[in-house]
């Protein structure tokens, strides 16, 4: 896809890899509305690109609000590209968990993108050629504890993401699924980031993650994964689960301890 003639619906706009995306897409003169909650994050941006870059205000785990963004879309003139890339966390294990924390992960990371898309598909479908992003996570290949719930929406997104890419295989609109490693935004919490500290997980850095996710889509790619060695454990836990068993069984100790609540913060049953 030439980046310089998409109309994109970004989700996660105001987030660290949404508003990165955002300005790579604008300062390849593509017209990106923007989707989120809070638009503050995002003035700087408008700012900068007033003919590229608009915002619409929608929690994207309403009805209406995914309606408000088709009208958007309409009204911008219709769209080519659809990045889904609004998402939360939480660093727990599962029975530390409120089952609101735990339903808030299910509706954003994979309701909601499952219902936007098939809200704005007949949008996309009269573009020439169309594609729809899904920003997952290397999570959505690896279970990993202390993200049980997490690692289920991203699975669930990658397998959306295949399936439809094989229901839409003979239109204009192609998938691409993209699996970020751990990247340096605010989703991740001082919890989550003494993890990644201890196991000396590599961080990317948010300009990093969307420069590589243009590129994806300016190439026509069906899937990205960020990242070596995560490229290498995805392929590791899908032929050799046990040795992947084995490695994050040592870890526990650690993950249990780092995840703790503090005392004043325990979920109510
Ligand atoms: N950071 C990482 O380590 C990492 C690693 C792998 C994959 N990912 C994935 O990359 C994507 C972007 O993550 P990030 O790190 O940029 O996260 P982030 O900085 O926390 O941003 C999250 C974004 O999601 C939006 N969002 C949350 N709830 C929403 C709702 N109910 N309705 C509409 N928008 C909502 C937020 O917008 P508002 O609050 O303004 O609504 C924000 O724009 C996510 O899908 C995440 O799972 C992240």
């Amino acid at each position: 896809m030439r980046l310089s003639e998409a109309r994109v619906v970004l989700t996660g706009a105001s987030g660290g890899i949404g508003l990165a995306i955002a300005g790579a897409l604008c300062a390849q003169g593509a017209k990106v509305l923007a989707v989120a909650r809070h638009g503050a994050p995002l003035a700087h941006l408008l700012e900068l690109y007033p003919q590229h870059l608009c915002w619409v205000a929608a929690d994207l785990t309403f009805l209406a609000d995914r309606r408000k963004v088709l009208v958007a879309a309409q009204a911008i003139g219709g769209i080519n590209l659809l990045i889904n890339a609004a998402g939360v966390n939480h660093f727990a294990m599962l029975e530390q968990l409120d089952d609101s924390e735990i339903n808030a992960m299910l509706a954003v990371n994979i309701s909601a993108p499952i219902c936007l898309t098939k809200t704005l598909l007949p949008l996309l479908k009269e573009a020439e050629s169309a594609m729809v992003v899904n920003v997952g996570s290397t999570y959505g290949s690896i279970g990993y504890a202390g993200f049980a719930s997490y690692c289920a929406t991203k699975f669930a997104l990658r397998g959306f993401s295949e399936a439809l890419r094989r229901e839409l295989a003979d239109t204009r609109v192609s998938v691409l699924y993209v699996a970020p490693r751990a990247t340096r935004t605010s989703m991740n919490s001082p919890e989550a980031q003494a993890l990644n500290d201890a196991l000396k997980v590599n961080v990317d850095d948010p300009q990093t993650v969307a420069n590589a996710v243009i590129h994806a889509i300016a190439s026509d790619r069906r899937d990205l994964y960020l990242g070596w060695p995560e490229r290498f454990f995805v392929r590791l836990n899908s032929l050799l689960p046990n040795l992947v068993d084995r490695g994050v069984r040592k870890q526990l100790p650690l993950i249990r301890r780092l995840s703790q609540k503090p005392d004043n913060e325990n979920p109510q049953p």
